[in-house]
């Protein structure tokens, strides 16, 4: 039997304007009255490889827990897509990925994949090996922000699944959420499929002890965003005048990260030419990881022009892989469908409300 050669090409879109947007998201976020910073930042070398870290740790349930869905399941979402297209946003360290890949080679359809992630090592390093392993894989690596670099996706040549794993959607804020989701949204086509990974609602003990390990890895990895921007920024943060919080907020029903100073202190951003002062015990938001329902999921695909098609979850219903399609054809929601949306869950709550009274 001949091999079929495999191919790799990596498109960067982090080089020119890259120093310019960790320029403007610290000082914007220091600016702040609640001081918060972005958590792509978190990312480097040394914080891709600490997430690794964290996805071992016993208490981080997430990591094995999808993967257990999807040793369930990928072959029924591979035969639901018949995809020859695998785009994969936050790519890092793609180990579960493989479960889907295996699929698609099983099925005959692999062609393509396309990891997309903000961190360099890990976009060229798993390229490298996947096209090892597949036989006639094309890879296709995108260095870039999600959030920014959308269309650096090359257009499909077939059908696409397009996933979205680990739980990475919990860390936008809700709107911005939406906002992203909509955006991914419009590039899918009729019979294209969106696989997102959320983390589930749960016991708050089981989500604390998740994001404050024993072993203190998660700690170690929070306060690495500080060593990027003494190194990007020429700042000089003591990572030893901060401490590691995490916490579930209830009300909100998501985990919130924070770094604490652990003391009165003024540090300078040499390359921002600014000096920044946090007082005693002021904290410094880094993360936020929301957690869902399915109801919250359905929510959300919806106003960003999706359906919720299939919903496989594990049998404690701890962590959730929706499989996504465009609301009808490929249109995304417009005002009007949110409008009549919105009157509806309106009407919705009043006849519940009514229906308490009564
Ligand atoms: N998919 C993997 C990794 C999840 S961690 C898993 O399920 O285990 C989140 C990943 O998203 C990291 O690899 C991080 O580098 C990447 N990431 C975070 N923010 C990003 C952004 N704005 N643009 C592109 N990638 C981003
Ligand atoms: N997407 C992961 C999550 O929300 C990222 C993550 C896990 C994380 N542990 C963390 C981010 C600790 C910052 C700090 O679960």
């Amino acid at each position: 039997m001949t091999q079929i050669r495999s191919t790799v090409s990596i498109d960067s879109r982090l080089e020119v304007d890259d120093e310019d947007a960790l320029a403007f998201d610290v000082l914007d976020g220091f600016a702040r009255a609640f001081k918060e910073l972005p958590p792509k930042y978190f990312y480097d070398a040394e914080g891709s490889r600490l997430f690794e870290e964290i996805c071992k740790q016993p208490e981080y349930y997430p990591t094995r827990t999808e993967r257990g869905i999807l040793e369930r399941h990928a072959e029924e979402i591979v035969a639901l897509t018949s995809a020859s297209e695998l785009v994969e946003l936050g790519s890092g360290v793609p180990t579960k990925t493989r479960l889907l890949l295996d699929a698609m080679a099983a099925a005959g359809t692999l062609d393509r994949y396309v990891p997309f992630d903000v961190s360099e090592g890990v976009v060229r390093a798993s390229a490298e090996q996947l096209m090892e392993e597949y036989d006639g894989l094309r890879v296709h690596g995108i260095i870039g922000d999600y959030e920014r670099h959308l269309d650096a996706v090359p257009p499909s040549e077939g059908s696409r699944i397009v996933v979205f794993l680990g739980g990475t959607i919990g860390n936008f804020l809700p709107g911005s959420r939406r906002r992203f989701l909509r955006s991914i949204a419009r590039e899918l086509g009729p019979d294209d499929r969106l696989l997102l990974g959320t983390d589930l609602v749960k016991d708050p003990a089981v989500l604390h002890a998740a994001y404050n390990d024993a072993a203190g890895v998660t700690a170690a990895f929070n306060l690495n965003v500080l060593a990027v921007l003494n190194r990007e920024l020429a700042a000089d943060f003591d990572l030893s005048a901060f401490e590691h919080v995490a916490f579930f907020d209830t009300e909100r029903e998501w985990i919130e990260m924070r770094l604490r100073s652990r003391c009165e202190q003024r540090v300078s951003i040499e390359r921002l030419e600014t000096v920044v002062a946090f007082g005693a015990g002021e904290e410094l938001r880094t993360e936020l990881s929301a957690k869902f329902t399915h109801k919250r999921i359905s929510a959300d695909a919806a106003a960003s022009g999706m359906r919720v098609e299939r919903f496989f979850t594990d049998p404690d219903e701890s962590f959730a892989l929706s499989l996504c399609a465009p609301a009808d054809g490929s249109a995304p929601a417009t005002l009007e469908s949110l409008k009549a949306r919105t009157a509806t869950a309106g009407s919705r709550r009043q006849r519940c409300l009514g229906g308490q009274l009564g």
